[in-house]
């Protein structure tokens, strides 16, 4: 299979067809992914959580998620892969981009960070030094201790507005990705039509253009899963036809449904 891009990843936005992006942090299930048809991973700092045993991302080091971009690069060498820059990493542009050569050197193709519009300058000397950046908004979970907890986010109009406003500053800023967290299904179809680039969805319903999950919540192992987690072993009874059960109900608009969504 040919290695997957960037400008793939937006023609398939041009052409509505909607993909499935999942976690993993290992090369086993990497190679497993991609064999099913698995075209773009996220090294996501969620392995704080699936892979530690902590109770939040804040823990996890870039040392840590360089040695599991590693793992996956050697399990699906032509996966595009996606590493998430962890907490404080990426507290000023300069320390930016020191981070995120050490996690591309590691096999990234593209860096993920969490926040709004002061992220714009971070963004803009990134793209300027060969790094693609992925944001993530809505329900950004290295800001816990500020949420007050892991809720759905832009729900009142003041809110939903800024995150509208955030994501436009974003992708003029230079950002080609974007994660959107645990928010209405109507905030996060209004995203997807504003911007131009593929916008991934996670508890946001079925417009955006692509989704994203924990494999461990598409997989059943997590103990108390999220209302937009779907356990598709369960439906499928092995690993292989899970993922493949997956990837086709998000191509076909079933997963996420309604009761995976937020009104
Ligand atoms: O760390 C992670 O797995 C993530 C996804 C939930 C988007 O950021
Ligand atoms: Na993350």
């Amino acid at each position: 299979m040919k290695p997957i891009s960037l400008a793939d990843l937006s023609q398939f936005k041009k052409d509505k067809h909607k993909f499935a992006t999942i976690t993993a942090y290992d090369s086993s299930f990497a190679q497993l992914f991609a064999e099913q048809g698995i075209q773009v991973i996220l090294v996501g700092d969620s392995l704080g959580m699936t892979i530690q045993g902590e109770s939040s991302t804040l823990p996890v080091t870039v040392e840590q998620i360089a040695y599991h971009t590693r793992c996956v690069r050697k399990g699906a060498p032509d996966t595009f892969i996606i590493s998430d820059m962890p907490f404080m990493s990426y507290a000023t542009p300069e320390q930016a981009c020191h981070n995120a050569a050490i996690l591309m050197q590691a096999g990234a193709n593209m860096v993920k960070i969490e926040g709004g519009s002061w992220l714009c300058d971070t963004i803009k000397m990134l793209g300027e030094r060969s790094v693609p950046v992925c944001g993530h908004l809505g329900l950004t979970p290295q800001a816990v201790n500020v949420l007050g907890g892991y809720k759905v986010q832009g729900r009142d109009e003041v809110t939903a507005n800024q995150l509208v406003k955030d994501a436009i500053a974003l992708e003029n800023a230079g950002m080609q990705l974007l994660v959107l967290e645990c928010v209405p299904t109507s905030l996060a179809n209004h995203v997807t039509e504003e911007l131009l680039l593929p916008v991934i969805g996670i508890g946001a319903g079925n417009g955006t253009d692509g989704q994203i999950l924990v494999m461990q919540d598409a997989l059943g192992i997590t103990a108390r899963p999220p209302k937009f987690a779907k356990n598709f072993l369960a439906q499928a009874g092995n690993i292989h036809d899970a993922v493949r059960m997956y990837i086709q109900e998000v191509e076909e608009g079933i997963y996420p449904g309604e009761s995976h969504s937020f009104s």
